[in-house]
């Protein structure tokens, strides 16, 4: 990780009431894919990690039972809320939560992760650690969009900030999924720097493999 949690909170907050209004066609193309392949049921309870201003929390909460929202930046989660109330929703909660410990009850019963476009700030061991997590919540299905490698960039026209981004490639994070025992069922590219890959469990979920 290129910047600590806190450093990312902050950045974020600061400029959460601009961040609606500041995205790419490729980002917007993202969030439709994840919408899509999430597809909850009226049964479901969807976390979303890294949920921000709510793109994904506040697009599946009309079909999900209910959207466990998450994110380190309480300006991002204020916008979120905002909005909620707004669309007056009221089966979403948004709440601090990190990719490392999304402060989720021990007992609640998780059908779909999401997350959409934040797994990047993480470094590439740390994203096997979150994909670790996204598993143990027993989730059936994990769906990811973010900024991820088909190939080399090109330097010129980067699609995120060396400073503070680290995107893993798209072969990385297929096999973070396949260790934890999910099979990648689909890949959207988006761009060549722009992913959704989409994992079922396969078995019960009852064990996640190589966990202790
Ligand atoms: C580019 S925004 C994406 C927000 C939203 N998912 C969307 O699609 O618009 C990235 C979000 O990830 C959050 N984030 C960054 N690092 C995180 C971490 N370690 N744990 C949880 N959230 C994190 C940021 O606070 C920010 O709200």
């Amino acid at each position: 990780m290129k910047r600590s949690v806190e450093e990312h909170a902050e950045r974020f907050s600061a400029k959460a009431a601009a961040y609606d209004d500041s995205k790419s066609a490729e980002y917007h193309a993202c969030v439709n894919l994840v919408i899509e392949h999430a597809d909850p049921s009226a049964e479901d309870v969807v976390l979303d990690l890294g949920a921000g201003t709510g793109a994904i929390t506040l697009a599946l909460a009309p079909e999900a039972k209910r959207v466990i929202a998450r994110d380190i930046s309480e300006g991002m989660m204020a916008e979120g809320r905002r909005k909620a109330e707004e669309a007056g929703l009221s089966n979403v909660e948004f709440a601090y939560g990190e990719f490392r410990d999304p402060n989720v009850d021990a007992d609640a019963h998780i059908d779909i992760v999401t997350s959409n476009f934040a797994l990047h700030h993480l470094a590439d061991e740390e994203k096997r650690e979150a994909i670790r997590v996204m598993a143990e919540t027993g989730a059936r299905r994990i769906v990811l969009g973010d900024v991820a490698f088909f190939e080399s960039p090109d330097p010129s026209e980067p699609f995120y900030n060396p400073d503070v981004d680290d995107p893993a490639t798209v072969g990385t994070l297929v096999e973070a999924f396949t260790d934890v025992g999910f099979a990648v069922v689909a890949v959207e590219r988006v761009h060549d720097q722009v992913a959704v890959i989409v994992a079922e469990r396969i078995g019960s979920g009852d064990a996640v493999p190589g966990a202790e």
